[in-house]
């Protein structure tokens, strides 16, 4: 072997041994992955630091033994004193040394377990977060607490997910954990509401929740869903859901463009009250009030000019906020082009 290459061997050795060292303490440089990635939900995979896999595995561990371990908790005014111990001395061990690498983790805000809210929230305040702990015979006594009263909330909380590990193990550590508010409770779920079209469509707001609704989106719905003919097409019920979803369904409503073309099966729902009454001996096209709502908040609306006439209806008779157009397949190739995403609702 050549000398240069005897050195890189050398050198990629020592690398080896120098991450192979157990025990917290080496300073920042060894640990990798932090970022923007591993903030939030939906924003692809976590990535994971050097240490991770190796705490996974202590973590792990701890779970599958959580019946041999005893823990008390005291709620103090600013945090939670802890006790955490096993008989098991294989158990106590790891108990310390899974609190050595959080306590680490907390000192040099390496964050983990992101994806859970009450995680990724105590590790955006580690810089208020004092966390002393002491050896046990066997296990661990902590002291964790805060000058904000706030984080001091997190605290408790994060120590009640803990004695939930600890009762429950893996079940409990499939969860997610939610964030209390500064008085410690856990807020409730928004009720559905209605933030444009009253009484059709009623969403819920998911503030945190993957995927937010985009500013400037442009949305075709493509209906061919049939109906009852007294009834309301679930479909036109479907597009309120949109429409709300849009502006109450995310952390911020988003200003969109929706388009809607209806074909098919759907094609006479948007005739007027006489032409349609005339076709299904109905007392009006129960569809027409909606499909106005939708008018109103500025959703443009087409009906396939070719399905309108090969079902012996006219373009004369169609709601006058409805347009006829040559045909859907012309509505759904140029709005296309003109950067529509294609939304189907079919049977
Ligand atoms: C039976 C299983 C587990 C036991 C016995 C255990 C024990 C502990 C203890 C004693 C503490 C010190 C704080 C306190 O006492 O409240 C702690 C902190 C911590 N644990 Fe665990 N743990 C377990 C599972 C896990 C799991 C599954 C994770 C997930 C990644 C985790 C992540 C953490 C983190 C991030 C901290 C530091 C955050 C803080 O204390 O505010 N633990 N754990």
């Amino acid at each position: 072997m050549k000398r240069s290459a005897l050195v890189l061997v050398a050198v990629a050795i020592m690398v080896n041994v120098a991450q192979a060292q157990p025990g917290p303490g080496r300073g920042q440089g060894f640990r990798g992955g932090r970022g923007p990635g591993m903030q939030g939900r939906g924003q692809g995979a976590e990535q994971h630091d050097a240490r991770h896999d190796a705490d996974r595995d202590v973590f792990q561990f701890l779970l599958s033994n959580h019946d041999k371990i005893k823990r008390t908790v005291k709620e103090l005014p600013n945090g939670v004193e802890t006790l955490t111990e096993s008989s098991t001395p294989e158990i106590a061990a790891k108990i310390k040394e899974h609190v050595e690498w959080m306590a680490d983790r907390i000192k040099t805000a390496s964050p983990i377990r992101m994806r859970d809210p009450l995680f990724a929230e105590i590790f955006k305040h580690t810089d208020k977060i004092k966390m002393k702990h002491e050896d046990t015979d066997k296990g661990v006594r902590v002291t964790e607490t805060s000058d904000d009263p706030y984080v001091a909330k997190l605290i408790q909380a994060h120590a009640k997910v803990v004695s939930g590990f600890v009762e429950r193990g893996f079940a409990e550590a499939m969860k997610n954990h939610p964030v209390p508010d500064a008085k410690g409770s856990t807020p409730a779920v928004d009720k559905p509401t209605n933030p444009v079209i009253p009484k059709h469509g009623s969403v819920v707001r998911l503030p945190n929740a993957a995927h937010q609704p985009r500013q400037g989106t442009k949305v075709l719905i493509d209906v061919t869903r049939g109906s009852e003919p007294a009834e309301v097409n679930a479909a036109i019920e479907k597009i309120a859901k949109y429409l709300n979803i849009y502006a109450g369904g995310g952390a911020e409503p988003a200003k969109g463009q929706f388009a809607v073309i209806f074909h098919g099966d759907a094609t006479l729902a948007v005739l007027n009250d006489d032409a349609y009454s005339a076709k299904f001996n109905t007392k009006g096209n129960p569809n027409l009030d909606l499909l106005h709502q939708l008018h109103e908040h500025g959703v443009e609306l087409f009906v396939c000019g070719q399905t309108l006439i090969s079902k012996d209806a006219k373009p004369e008779e169609v709601a006058v906020f409805v347009d006829t157009a040559v045909s859907a397949l012309t509505v759904v190739v140029n709005l296309q082009a003109d950067g529509y995403s294609h939304v189907p609702i079919g049977k």
